[in-house]
This record gives structure tokens, C-alpha cells and sequence, in this order.
């Protein structure tokens, strides 16, 4: 019989060993080379602190804390330094070839073995990726996108008014989930999953063994999110979990490639020349759509699975928070809606059109975005070669340097009365656009940003238009994975 591995068996003892020894030497050699800087205890010694939070889903409040106790610079890894301050942003996100990178974090966001642009560390192989993506994201490029939006929108709405009829406190967010997830599939596959349709995000799967399995797509893409937001922090852990495929977080993974490779082989054998994410994406990369390869196969896979996960639950959880403030703040629910009510008042089916150049609309959004941090993570990037000065420091090459999304967010220098939503700062103060950390910072920003702003403002503009809304508690219960997400939102419709 095998020996359980106990606490006194030699393979725990071994192990335990190699950790100890291992964090100890890493220790010694970054506090030679990093300044003095303080931290949890744990945190300077290994990085399984910041990955226990971040497995908790409370990475951005324990950094948080950190910094309200240890001040603008805090150890928060072996190798990692947080910087609370506006000035650095400037220096971890700058733009040129001096630049940090991202760090080796992202690897745990790798599909396949295949970086997309998100995921990418390479600078080269970022800025290949960066502009045969970006004529797909340009404004004029989106423009076109709004009809296709607005057709899967008006879906949505048919199920609001059956949930309206049924006057019954209802969860908004799965249907916000399934919207994100069909305009996404729509505009990247050329169809959409059809979530809205079936009320629900059942999607069928290959499995290893080739049978084929429900799953559900909005918790696969969760699942991911969070094991590569835990994952990434530790380099080893990635690597190691390659060989765990029983994990969840690594089926999740598997799960959404296989579900993104099968659009993608549907969409390239229709042979439809449609003008869709993916269609532009065949011709910017001079794929040939009729006989691709199997690398270009893969590679467009690797890009459609960060289309889905980047820009669905994002856009739909970030929807979710902007309306449960706005209820939840009667004078700026009452004043959005006046001015929604004048911009549309001469048009019988308002759409986007009305409503995408209303100052207050965008400083809603704005503020949504702020308050609730839908990043609240300090978005890690790598000291470049050489090292680099921020505020005042300096950091050796190859030093994990972040500054947290939240603590800026909440910075009561900067925002003055922080934990109110109050929508008016943004037209007061526009230089305060520099301080809005939803969508990140520099040459690594995100691409979709036009994108999210043209489905925020068309379903909140749609909704309250149409309904009277209440919320059942005005608390939001969030949850953070890589982004930071509310777990409910329950509300009540009446017509308006
Ligand atoms: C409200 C909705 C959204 C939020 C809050 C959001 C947030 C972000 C953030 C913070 C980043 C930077 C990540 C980093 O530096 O690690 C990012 C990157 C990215 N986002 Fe979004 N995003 C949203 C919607 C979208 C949409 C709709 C799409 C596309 C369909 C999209 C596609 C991407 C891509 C491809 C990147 C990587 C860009 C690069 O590295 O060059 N996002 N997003």
C-alpha cells in the first residue's frame, strides 16, 4: 500500500523544502536589488499572499488596505510593487519603446499555446496584432455595427416586456450576460449564440473524448477568468496546471476554445462575405478564408475566445452597475431621464443616433465606471531593461510594477468626495478623463472601448426610456476574477 502524503512523508517534507528554499532565495536577490519597501509580511516572501486574495475575489480591497496602512508604495509580492499614485500611471502604462511591458502574468491568459493581443508580451508581435485589429474597432468601423446591435437589442427588449408583464422581481444580470454575449457573437461570428432567444447560456461543447456536453457559457467564462486572474500571479502555477486538465478553471478554458473554434470553422466554411469583427479580421491578417491553415485557424481562434470573454461580461456586468447607481440616486435617475426625454422626443423608435452625443448620458457612464471599478486590479507590467524611475524610485529591470485601479478611483485628493456618484464631476472637471482606469492606460489599453460605449449607452438609453424601474436591495453584492463584477441585480419593471 502507498504511503498517504502525510506531513512527516518525505515527498511533503521535499516539497516543502523546495517552497521554502525557493522563496527564501527569491528574497534575498530582489531585496539586494529592490528598495526598501514595505508590505504584509507574507508578500515579501512569496507570492501565494496576493494569489489568496485574488482566489477570494478581494485582491483590489486587501491591496487597498495595504496602501491606506503602508502608504503609495507597497510590497505586495516578492517582486511586485504597488504604487498608489496618479503620477505613476504615466510611467507603468507609458507609450515607447522604452515602456514597461506586460509582465509574465498574462501568460495564464494564453489560449492554446497561441498569444492573442491580449495576451501577448512581445511588444512586436502586440503591435502586428494591434493594427490589423484596430480598423476593426475604429469609430467609422463601429458605426456600421449599430444596426446588428440594435437588431439583437430589440430581442432584449421583447423579453423585458414579457418580464414586465409578469410584474415579479426578476435577476437583470444573466440577461444583460446573454445581450453581451449574442451582440458579441453576432458581430465577431457572424450569428449570434442565441442566448436571448433560449432564455438561457446553455451551449454545447465538445468534450476531450469528442461526446458532447452542456455547459454554461457565462460561468465557463467566469471560471477562466478567475483561474488565469489567480493563476497569473505565481509563474509557476500556470505551467504546473497545463498538466491538471481536471481543474476547472482549465476545462473553462478548453471549453470556450473548442466553442470559439467551432464558430470560427462555421463562419469561414459559410464563405459569407458579411462586414463582421471576424470577416475584417480574415482580410487584415490576408488569411485565405478558403482554405485556411491550420496556424491561421488557430490564431483566429486565439482572438475570437479574448473577443468573448474581453468585451461580453465586461460590457454587461459594467451596464449593470451604471443602472442599479442611477436608480439607486433618485436626483440623477430624474435628471437622465429629462434629458433622454428631450433628445427623443420628436422620434417615435429612438435608437443610438438620439442619444450617443448627450453629455450626461457619457457623465453617468463615467461615473458608473469609476465608482463601482469594473477594473480594480493594478494592471501588472515588467520594468524594462535598464529599469525605470516613478516617483522618485527606482526599479531594477524586470520588477512587477502595478498601480491599483481601485485606490485611484477612490482617491480622495483626486475625486474630492470619492464614494458619491455624482455623474456631474465629469462635465465639470473634463481633465479628470485621464483618471478613468476602466478601460486601462496606454499602448495596451482597451481596443473595444468605442464598442462598449456604443452598447452602454444604447441599452441604458433603451431601458430607462421604456420602464419604471426599481431595485429590490440597494446594496450591490460584487465579486472580483480579473475584473471586478456584481453577482445579482435584481429589479422590477413597470411600464413607463
Ligand atoms: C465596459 C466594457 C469593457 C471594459 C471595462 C474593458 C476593460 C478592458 C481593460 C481594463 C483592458 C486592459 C487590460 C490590461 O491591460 O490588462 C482591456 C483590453 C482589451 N479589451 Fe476591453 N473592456 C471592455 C469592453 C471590451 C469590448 C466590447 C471588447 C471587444 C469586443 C474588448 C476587447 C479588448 C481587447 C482585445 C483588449 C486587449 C487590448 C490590447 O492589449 O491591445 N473590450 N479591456
Amino acid at each position: 500500500m502507498q504511503a498517504p502524503l502525510g506531513f512527516c512523508s518525505p515527498l511533503f517534507l521535499l516539497l516543502s523544502t523546495c517552497v521554502l528554499v525557493s522563496c527564501g532565495l527569491r528574497y534575498i536577490s530582489r531585496r539586494q536589488s529592490l528598495p526598501r519597501i514595505p508590505g504584509p509580511f507574507l508578500a515579501r516572501w512569496t507570492n501565494l499572499w496576493l494569489a489568496f486574495h485574488a482566489h477570494r475575489g478581494r485582491r483590489y480591497i486587501v491591496v487597498h488596505k495595504a496602501h491606506q496602512r503602508y502608504g503609495v508604495f507597497v510590497r505586495i509580492g516578492p517582486n511586485h510593487v504597488s504604487i498608489s499614485s496618479p503620477d505613476a500611471l504615466s510611467v507603468v502604462y507609458g507609450q515607447g519603446p522604452r515602456a514597461p511591458s506586460k509582465s509574465a502574468y498574462y501568460d495564464a491568459f494564453v489560449c492554446n499555446g497561441n498569444p492573442s493581443i491580449f495576451s501577448t508580451r512581445d511588444r512586436r508581435d502586440h503591435s502586428t496584432k494591434r493594427r490589423a485589429m484596430s480598423h476593426v474597432f475604429s469609430s467609422s468601423a463601429l458605426e456600421e455595427f449599430v444596426p446588428l446591435i440594435h437588431s439583437t437589442l430589440g430581442q432584449f427588449m421583447l423579453k423585458m416586456d414579457v418580464l414586465c408583464e409578469a410584474g415579479e422581481f426578476f435577476d437583470l444580470l444573466p440577461w444583460l450576460n446573454y445581450l453581451a454575449f449574442d451582440i458579441l457573437s453576432d458581430l465577431a461570428f457572424g450569428e449570434p449564440i442565441g442566448m436571448l432567444q433560449q432564455g438561457s447560456d446553455v451551449v454545447s461543447v465538445h468534450l476531450s473524448d469528442n461526446s458532447l456536453a452542456n455547459e454554461n457559457a457565462i460561468a465557463l467564462v467566469d471560471k477562466r477568468e478567475h483561474f488565469a486572474a489567480v493563476a497569473g500571479i505565481e509563474s509557476w502555477i500556470p505551467w504546473v496546471t497545463k498538466y491538471m486538465p481536471f481543474l476547472s478553471g482549465i476545462q473553462a478554458a478548453t471549453s470556450l476554445e473548442q466553442l470559439a473554434h467551432r464558430q470560427v470553422l462555421r463562419r469561414l466554411s459559410s464563405f459569407r462575405n458579411r462586414n463582421d469583427i471576424l470577416g475584417k479580421l480574415i482580410n487584415a491578417r490576408g488569411c485565405d478564408a478558403r482554405s485556411p491553415n491550420a496556424a491561421e485557424i488557430a490564431g483566429l481562434t486565439a482572438e475570437s475566445v479574448t473577443l468573448l470573454v474581453a468585451g461580453s461580461d465586461t460590457t454587461s456586468n459594467s451596464i449593470a452597475v451604471i443602472l442599479h447607481f442611477i436608480i439607486t440616486n433618485p436626483p440623477v435617475y430624474d435628471e437622465l431621464l429629462r434629458v433622454l426625454l428631450d433628445a427623443t422626443s420628436d422620434s417615435n423608435e429612438p435608437g443610438y443616433e438620439q442619444v450617443k452625443n448627450i453629455p450626461y448620458l457619457q457623465a453617468v457612464i463615467n461615473e458608473g465606471l469609476r465608482l463601482h471599478s469594473i477594473t480594480a486590479i493594478g494592471l501588472p507590467r515588467s520594468a524594462p531593461s535598464g529599469g525605470l524611475v516613478c516617483c522618485g524610485l527606482y526599479f531594477p529591470e524586470g520588477t512587477e510594477l502595478s498601480v491599483p485601479a481601485w485606490t485611484i478611483s477612490h482617491d480622495a485628493e483626486l475625486w474630492g468626495d470619492p464614494d458619491t456618484f455624482r455623474p456631474q464631476r465629469w462635465l465639470e472637471q473634463k481633465e479628470l478623463r485621464q483618471y478613468l482606469l476602466a478601460f486601462g492606460k496606454g499602448p495596451r489599453a482597451c481596443i473595444g472601448q468605442n464598442l462598449a460605449y456604443i452598447e452602454m449607452t444604447s441599452v441604458i438609453a433603451a431601458i430607462l426610456l421604456k420602464y419604471k424601474i426599481e431595485v429590490r436591495s440597494p446594496e450591490l453584492t460584487t465579486i472580483e476574477g480579473f475584473m471586478h463584477k456584481p453577482l445579482h441585480m435584481w429589479i422590477k419593471l413597470s411600464r413607463r
